[in-house]
């Protein structure tokens, strides 16, 4: 038989840096649900990646005077670091920069271009540069962008446009035909009430301004509308419309889109018309989830510095009580589809309460009393009276309860079985008291019989908890001498075998003095902060210095726009009469002679400057030096001692060729 296949996705993550817990969020949820419908013998793939093109990151790059790609190259190695550091196991780390992707995306626009739901008009309206997202003017919030709060800028430009007025009924008809299309139930009536009733406009799918997108291949003055570009992942990663498909057949429509509430438009609107448009399927399921806040906010990047000493730092986190804590945190703190609060408080309480002592407790007696008593060899199963009952029979019915809450995606409900489980085990314990049935030997089946019963619910919640946790399972099972690659169909009761070795477990989660710890973090957030404005302000000084005063104003593209920058070849060269510091040189322009004169002397002999190419800014209004006409300027580098270096072409260019 065909294995099931499961496809499911987060959103591609904006290369901002700054990375904090919440957006550890949707994927680490995702790499459960991945983990889990693996150990259940399914064929997934499971994606992930960055959104790297757009305003955002071409003004943050120009900010920094790099080029995009060598801004955002850094981030995503920060974000794969966060991945790993978190045990998350994609299939794929797609880039919206991979050149597989941005042929695709050329050709879904190709395609909808040549079937007319992509058409040419001209776009007027107000443009929110970090949500990369256009609205009306009715849509503005007090004249601010609604989802945000943040300004937003007027554009006019001519456009091309997606016909998304057509797809309305469309995809209200998708809400009605196939409930489980979008979930949450909630995020239905706020698509439907908040965008589909009243009607939606057609899509300015294309820009002109932004130059760091993907070339329309219709039209190369154009480039995709950020979120087209991103949205296309989902397909470009399986190779949809190239030569090699086979993963596109196979796994589209994919069985999840799981993103962050904000996002839930683009997905459940945009998406699924695109696809329409298309001819292809829509996926079988969106999932709108909540946001992990602190202090009310959703963490994002420009307030979080300035909430109370949170340690939202993932990198931190991780290092200080490591992979699975963080794991466990958001996969149960955060009840699902709803905002969950991020505080150290919590986070440690709940480590604390349910991996150190509930989990950690249950573990660590259970194996240092088989040691004890035991030799290290597990005891014979014995036949099962009282509370063993009980016990058993929770622990068979666990994977059910598991299961049950996993195929509505809620990771907290099926940890809370685990942990109920666990509990249980804990008050079988205190029930059936080891440590007295320890002290008569005419009880030491008795007690064999109970550290077994014991050893087997260590075991099935260590199996239980292997998609969620990915460090103390193995752990767990190895020191039970089982096979830690065990899968779900281990989870009858009595696998284990008597006599199997099983060796005392150092605490796998070290109880944590709370107050301590907390007085510990707030310093050392504190002392992050203040090391971060430190360095900013130096950075800041840096830049300045390095530009020969304060830093100077951004500008646009436009401005820019209005240097003319030539190669020119100097033909001929001599000194300024009377000056130790100007040399006049002759250029050539392409057809065009120019004199100029500039500041070199000290750098450069005339000898040495003729038959040089050089960087020349064309139109700058002419002016007379010591007399001497200067028609432009050489552009040089500075070094910090004030040494010039000429800027040339790398390769032969012509004189004349654009510098752009
Ligand atoms: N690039 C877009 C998605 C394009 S998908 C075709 C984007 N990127 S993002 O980096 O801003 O967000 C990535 C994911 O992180 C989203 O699902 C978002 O909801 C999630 N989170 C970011 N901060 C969050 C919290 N504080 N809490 C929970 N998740 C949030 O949107």
């Amino acid at each position: 038989m065909e294995k099931k296949k499961y496809y499911i996705t987060t959103p591609i993550y904006y290369p901002s840096g700054n990375w904090h817990i919440g957006h550890c969020y949707t994927t680490v949820v995702c790499d459960a649900l991945a983990r889990f419908h693996k150990m259940l013998g399914e064929e997934v793939f499971f994606l992930t990646g960055t959104d790297e093109h757009g305003q955002k990151v071409e003004k943050e790059a120009q900010k920094r005077g790099v080029t995009p790609m060598r801004f955002i190259d850094p981030l995503v190695s920060e974000l794969k670091d966060m991945w790993r550091l978190l045990d998350v196991q994609y299939d794929r780390f797609i880039r919206t920069t991979d050149e597989d992707h941005v042929k695709c995306v050329q050709k879904i626009y190709q395609k909808l271009y040549e079937s007319g739901d992509i058409y040419k008009s001209e776009y007027s309206g107000w443009y929110c540069t970090p949500c990369e997202s256009m609205w009306t003017e009715a849509q503005l919030k007090d004249g601010k962008c609604p989802d945000c709060g943040r300004e937003v800028t007027l554009q006019k430009e001519e456009s091309y446009f997606f016909r998304l007025s057509k797809y309305a009924p469309k995809i209200l008809k998708l809400y009605e035909d196939k409930p489980e299309f979008l979930q949450p139930k909630s995020r239905v009536n706020e698509m439907v009430n908040n965008f589909l009733k009243a009607g939606l406009q057609d899509l300015c799918v294309s820009r002109t301004t932004v130059k760091w997108g993907i070339p329309l291949p219709f039209d190369r003055n154009h480039y995709a509308y950020v979120w087209i570009d991103a949205l296309s992942n989902y397909i470009s990663a399986l190779g949809y419309l190239s030569e090699d498909d086979r993963l596109y057949r196979k796994f589209w429509p994919a069985e999840l889109h799981m993103v962050g509430k904000e996002i839930v438009r683009f997905h459940a609107i945009i998406w699924p018309a695109i696809l329409m448009a298309l001819g292809e399927p829509v996926p079988e399921q969106v999932y709108g989830h909540g946001w992990l806040l602190i202090g009310g906010d959703k963490l994002s990047k420009s307030k979080s510095d300035a909430v109370r000493n949170e340690l939202t730092d993932p990198y931190e986190l991780v290092k200080r009580y490591g992979a699975d804590a963080v794991r466990y945190f958001l996969l149960r703190e955060i009840p699902f589809g709803s905002d969950g609060e991020y505080t150290n408080e919590r986070f440690l309480g709940r480590v604390n309460a349910d991996l150190a002592n509930d989990l950690g407790n249950l573990v660590s007696r259970t194996s240092a009393m088989i040691v004890q008593n035991f030799g290290g060899k597990l005891p014979a199963r014995g036949a099962a009276e009282g509370p063993d009952l009980e016990l058993i029979a929770m622990a068979e019915g666990a994977f059910a309860k598991v299961r049950a809450a996993m195929e509505k995606l809620n990771a907290p409900d099926a940890l809370s079985e685990i942990f109920a489980l666990v509990s249980r085990a804990n008050k079988y314990i205190d029930e059936t008291t080891p440590w007295v049935l320890a002290k008569d030997e005419s009880k030491k089946a008795r007690l064999g019989a109970v550290l077994y019963n014991l050893a087997e619910v260590v075991r099935i919640c260590a199996v239980l908890l292997k998609p969620f946790l990915t460090k103390a399972p193995s752990l767990i099972l190895r020191s039970f001498s089982c096979d830690e690659t065990a899968g779900f169909d281990t989870l009858t009761f009595g696998v284990l075998k008597e006599g199997a070795s099983v060796e005392k477990l150092p605490p796998v989660f070290p109880r944590i003095d709370v107050k301590k710890e907390l007085a510990a973090v707030d310093e050392l957030v504190a002392a992050q902060k203040k090391a971060k404005a430190e360095k900013a302000e130096k950075e800041r000084a840096a830049s300045a210095t390095e530009r020969g005063g304060e830093a100077k104003e951004q500008i646009t593209i436009d401005d820019f726009g209005k240097i003319e920058l030539k190669i020119g070849e100097v033909i001929a060269c001599e000194r300024v009469p009377k000056s130790d510091k100007l040399l006049h040189e002759t250029v050539r322009v392409g057809d065009e002679i120019r004199s100029v004169v500039s500041g070199i002397a000290k750098f450069y002999t005339p000898e040495e400057m003729i038959g040089k190419k050089v960087v020349l800014v064309a139109n700058l209004k002419p002016v007379r030096l010591r007399g001497v006409l200067s028609e432009g300027m050489i552009l040089c580098a500075e070094d910090k001692d004030g040494t010039l270096s000429l800027i040339s072409p790398e390769k032969a260019t012509e004189s004349g060729a654009t510098v752009c």
